[in-house]
């Protein structure tokens, strides 16, 4: 997909030097200001063409205004990207042509059938009637949609909206797609079919950047991102990641009242980290601590009800939590 270099080509902030062939995403130095607040302070990494790419932060991170800035929507104050070859500020229009976009608000029309949806997508990227009559066939065979063709977009479940929106954003057949977290709200079975779709489509040399925060979807990705407070605090395989904790120890405990036993460690010796992982409390006591044995009996003493506690393998909240603490924040 890459342009050859030609005299003609615009000046870009990212060296060609630092973009070979097999990149779908080279950042570099990319940051954006509204005011005096950086939303994303100064950010380096690579996405290679082929790969799931997970984008990972809490609310209010930078990953929808990196998504922004990396389609060609909004310009970086600071640094750049080239996607797929181009320059996202000089050449965003070429950016916007060979990427698909999947929105955080999934932009459909809700008062447009789900066919006009997909026509009113296909006039924007100019897809001939020919093309457009095969990529609708494929993409209601894709997204279930068959039969659904005259209904409402409104009136369809998330479920099925969402598998529209990707069929909109993908109807140009782009070999690179941004996805802003696309199963936000969804059922877990309709996310694991979209799940589905996205493996085919990687399957199929397609390149994903997916931002969730749903970790368990963290590892569908080969490789991820952490962004907090716009920067990247941690990057790599979802292995790697969890590797940043493979000298501690990370304790699960069932106890009554786990918010109360949280606070109750808080500063304790011996312990690292606490915090509740859905209904039960971790707690990292760090390297051969002597806080693995005493905590059942120290929580007990402190009135609580201990239930049961087990060793666990970190899991990648597990190390989210821990990058976000050295950063001094909380997940
Ligand atoms: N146009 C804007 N003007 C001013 N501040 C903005 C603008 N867009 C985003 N921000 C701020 O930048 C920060 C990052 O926002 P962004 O939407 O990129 O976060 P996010 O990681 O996508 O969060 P979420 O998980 O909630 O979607 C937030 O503090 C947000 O309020
Ligand atoms: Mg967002």
């Amino acid at each position: 997909m890459r342009m050859p270099w030609n005299p003609q080509q615009p000046e870009s902030c990212v060296p060609d030097s630092l973009v070979h062939s097999d990149d779908a995403i080279v950042v570099s130095g990319m940051r954006k200001s509204f005011g005096d607040f950086a939303a994303v302070d100064g950010i380096d990494f690579t996405v290679k063409k082929g790969e799931i790419f997970g984008f990972l932060g809490p609310n209010g991170s930078g990953k929808t205004t990196t998504i922004r800035m990396l389609c060609g929507v909004i310009e970086p104050t600071g640094g750049g990207a080239r996607v797929m070859g181009y320059d996202i500020c000089s050449q965003a229009e070429l950016v916007r042509a060979n990427i698909g976009y999947m929105s955080q608000k999934f932009s459909l029309f809700q008062d447009l059938t789900v066919d006009e949806n997909l026509k009113f997508y296909a006039g924007i990227y100019g897809l001939s009637a020919a093309k457009f009559a095969e990529r609708r066939g494929y993409i209601l065979e894709m997204a279930d949609l068959r039969g659904r063709e005259k209904e409402l977009t409104g009136n369809l479940s998330v479920g099925w909206k969402q598998r529209l929106a990707l069929g909109c954003a993908t109807i140009h057949e782009p070999r690179l797609i941004f996805l802003d977290e696309p199963t936000s709200g969804v059922d877990p079975t309709a996310r694991r079919h979209f799940w589905e779709l996205l493996n085919e489509l990687a399957a199929g040399g397609v390149t994903l950047f997916v931002t969730t925060h749903y970790m368990d979807e963290a590892t569908h990705c080969n490789r991820l991102a952490f962004i907090y407070r716009g920067r990247i605090i941690a990057a790599g395989t979802p292995h790697e990641i969890k590797d940043e904790l493979a000298r501690d120890t990370i304790l699960q405990v069932e106890v009554a009242d786990g918010e109360g036993a949280l606070a109750a460690l808080e500063g304790e010796p011996g312990i690292k980290e606490a915090y509740m992982q859905g209904a039960m409390l971790h707690v990292n006591v760090g390297e051969r601590s002597a806080a693995e044995a005493d905590l059942p009996s120290r929580l007990g003493s402190a009135g609580f009800r201990v239930l049961g506690t087990d060793r666990v393998e970190p899991t990648l909240e597990d190390a989210f939590v821990h990058l976000v603490g050295k950063q001094g924040g909380r997940a």
